[in-house]
């Protein structure tokens, strides 16, 4: 018997440079001084939110869905990572709950955006926006050129 509800827990990263732009939990971020250098849209929060619903029932992670060597995953939208594995997710009769988001960037601040990552995160999963937790950290100087995002997820059996 599977259990009723299970954690997932994901991480990515990436470093930043000047003249790209930076996106996170699907939202572009405005004035961002350097943006992420990526393959794919380079959106870390995504990618540890698609990371966290994988790992939470031992799906592997998403190199093995969407390789960034792969042609096709240039500038690739991360929604889509998001989207397939919430579809696997679904395919194994689990739902999410609720998901926590770190996100640890030295600038821009981004309490400004915290109510519109949310919206969309939870748009992203079906969820209401109050299921969707963001917080945000600076690296306090130590990593001014990257951005690191950390999410965990509860699922839950869909037939309980
Ligand atoms: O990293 P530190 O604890 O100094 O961050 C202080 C606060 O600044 C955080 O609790 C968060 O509210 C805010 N912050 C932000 N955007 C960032 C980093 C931190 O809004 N990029
Ligand atoms: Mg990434």
């Amino acid at each position: 018997m599977s259990a009723p509800y299970r954690i997932g827990y994901g991480e990515d990263a990436h470093r930043l440079e000047a003249g790209r732009p930076l996106v996170l939990g699907g939202v572009p971020v405005p004035h961002a001084p350097l943006g992420a250098v990526a393959h794919s849209d380079g959106d870390a929060a995504l990618h540890a939110l698609a990371d966290a619903l994988l790992s939470g029932l031992a799906l592997g992670d998403i190199g093995q869905y969407f390789p960034d060597t792969a042609a096709e995953c240039k500038d690739l939208d991360s929604a889509v990572i998001v989207a397939r594995a919430l579809e696997l997710v679904r395919g194994r009769g689990y739902r999410p709950v609720n998901v926590a988001l770190v996100v640890t960037l030295d600038r821009p601040k981004l309490g400004p955006l915290r109510a519109a990552i949310a919206r969309r995160m939870a748009e992203l999963l079906s969820l209401p926006e109050t299921e969707v937790g963001v917080s945000f950290k600076t690296s306090e100087g130590l990593a001014p050129a990257h951005v690191q995002a950390r999410a965990t997820v509860l699922l839950a059996r869909l037939d309980p």
